[in-house]
């Protein structure tokens, strides 16, 4: 293909990449001061021959023939395995796991792998290998920042698939500006997509993840790459969860779960397991919830503390769950409950350090503070879910036969659920014994608090 560029200059913002013909302080649409960098303008005419429309019926899709990674996990998240000429952005904090992610995919792979590390050199890359226990002889290691050397080198090796660590430390020699600049990611990865699609190779981008500031962050990316994962998880806590924000070749939301070890990292098979492996027995405040992630039911266990404050203002803050809800449903139990909240400090927290955002935790929210506040445990092998409404009515969720299975397969005897939920229900499921519930009065009734 042979573009002419116009060598216009334009101004873009290195924060959130708003262009503008002329240069000014302070960017007119996220308003930080001096932002704004000089870039080529990206303006071309395309010379190229026209495509010829072709009837639906008669374009061949290849989907099949997938290439697993042989990590379960990392298959799930991809939607089956890597497609063929796809692109696929990883982004995350520094130091979550990215390269160590990609090392381990690539050495399990089976293939001839082409590891591109334009921010640690081959040495660093060897004894992250050697710690991980990787001797494959099918990786080889590129040591270069240059985007067109990349794909000189990419094309020479044919590879069947190619690693590029990070999109931030690569340049493409068309843009004068510096790497790392949200010209130079933007356009490096859109000729990354090209090339990808061009020779059938699959690429992997690792971004990172930057605070609000000069570097451009994954962000950039995401609507022109294929499919964009997120690892995320906190350095406080050992797993780490692998999240599709964006597939064009498979779901959304699915999640792999993994804990990062001395030799790597891990794949978790049963997160729900993980999450509820300290869970204090007989304590009041904690209870065990569901969400679904994706296709997947996970099993957390979520808790509250309710205290008299000794503020005037009294302190409410959720971790790992929206506060927002947080505070209807609080509302709701004030109204409908007649609790008298407004004078005590609130504390809700998702264990594990991970981030939910599910309507169907509602009722374990209502039920954990209502437990804390009258300091009356909760039976420990319950689980429950369910959305609250305005008039406190306890209303369906989605996936309640997954979300039920995945109680009783790892011991839970007992569930508080949706009524219209339990009436939708097949059959029974084993070993569980189900309580459907109209409003919140009844569900906390059914908890005995
Ligand atoms: P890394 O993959 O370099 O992160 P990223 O590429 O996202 O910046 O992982 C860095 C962290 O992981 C580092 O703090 C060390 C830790 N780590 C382990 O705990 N075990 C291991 O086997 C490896 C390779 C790294
Ligand atoms: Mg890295």
């Amino acid at each position: 293909m042979s573009t002419q560029r116009n060598k216009k200059t334009i101004y873009q913002c290195q924060a959130c990449g708003f262009a503008s013909p002329k240069w000014v302080g302070r960017c007119p649409d996220c308003g930080q001061w001096n932002t704004m960098v000089e870039e080529q303008s990206l303006g071309r005419k395309l010379t190229r021959p026209s495509e010829k429309a072709a009837p639906l019926s008669e374009i061949k899709a290849e989907t099949g023939g997938r290439l697993s990674t042989r990590i379960a996990e990392l298959d799930r998240v991809l939607g089956g395995g890597i497609v063929r000429g796809s692109v696929v952005l990883v982004g995350g904090d520094p130091g979550i796991g990215k390269s160590t992610l990609l090392l381990q995919a690539a050495a399990r792979l089976g293939r001839p792998v082409l590891y591109v590390s334009a921010e640690e050199s081959p040495e660093q890359i060897k004894i992250r290998a050697e710690r991980l226990g990787i001797n494959a002889d099918n990786i080889s290691v590129l040591a270069e920042i240059c985007l067109e050397n990349i794909l000189t080198e990419t094309r020479t090796v044919q590879p069947g698939a190619v690693i590029v660590d990070s999109i931030q430390t690569i340049y493409t020699e068309e843009l004068n500006s510096a790497p790392g600049s949200v010209g130079q990611v933007r356009d490096s990865a859109a000729k990354l997509m090209h090339f990808a699609k061009s020779t059938g190779i699959p690429v992997f981008i690792v971004g990172h993840v930057t605070k609000e500031g000069m570097i451009a962050g994954p962000r950039v990316l995401e609507h022109i790459v294929d499919t964009v994962l997120y690892f995320e998880g906190q350095r406080s806590h050992s797993f780490r969860l692998l999240r599709t924000v964006k597939n064009r070749f498979g779901s959304t939301n699915e999640i792999g779960v993994f804990e990062m070890t001395d030799a790597g990292l891990e794949e978790i098979e049963n997160p729900s397991e993980l999450f509820l492996a300290e869970r204090p027995i007989n304590v009041s405040g904690s209870i065990v919830a569901s969400s679904m992630e994706g296709t997947r039911p996970i099993l957390i266990e979520l808790q509250a503390l309710v205290s008299p404050s000794t503020f005037s203002v009294p302190r409410r803050s959720a971790l790992g769950i929206d506060l927002q809800r947080v505070n209807l449903i609080l509302a709701v139990l004030e109204k409908i409950e007649g609790l008298h909240l407004p004078t005590m400090d609130i504390f809700i927290n998702v264990v594990g350090g991970l981030k939910l955002a599910e309507p169907a935790l509602d009722l374990a929210v209502a039920a954990a503070a209502v437990s804390s506040l009258r300091d009356r445990p909760i039976q420990p092998h319950m689980v429950v879910f369910g959305e609250i409404g305005l008039s406190g009515e306890v209303r369906a969720v989605n996936q309640a036969e997954a979300r039920l299975k995945e109680a009783a397969k790892i011991g839970l005897k007992q569930a508080v659920i949706p009524r219209l939920n339990k009436e939708k229900l097949k059959e029974p499921v084993k070993g569980l014994q189900i309580t459907g519930v109209k409003n919140i009065r009844e569900a906390l009734e059914a908890l005995g608090i």
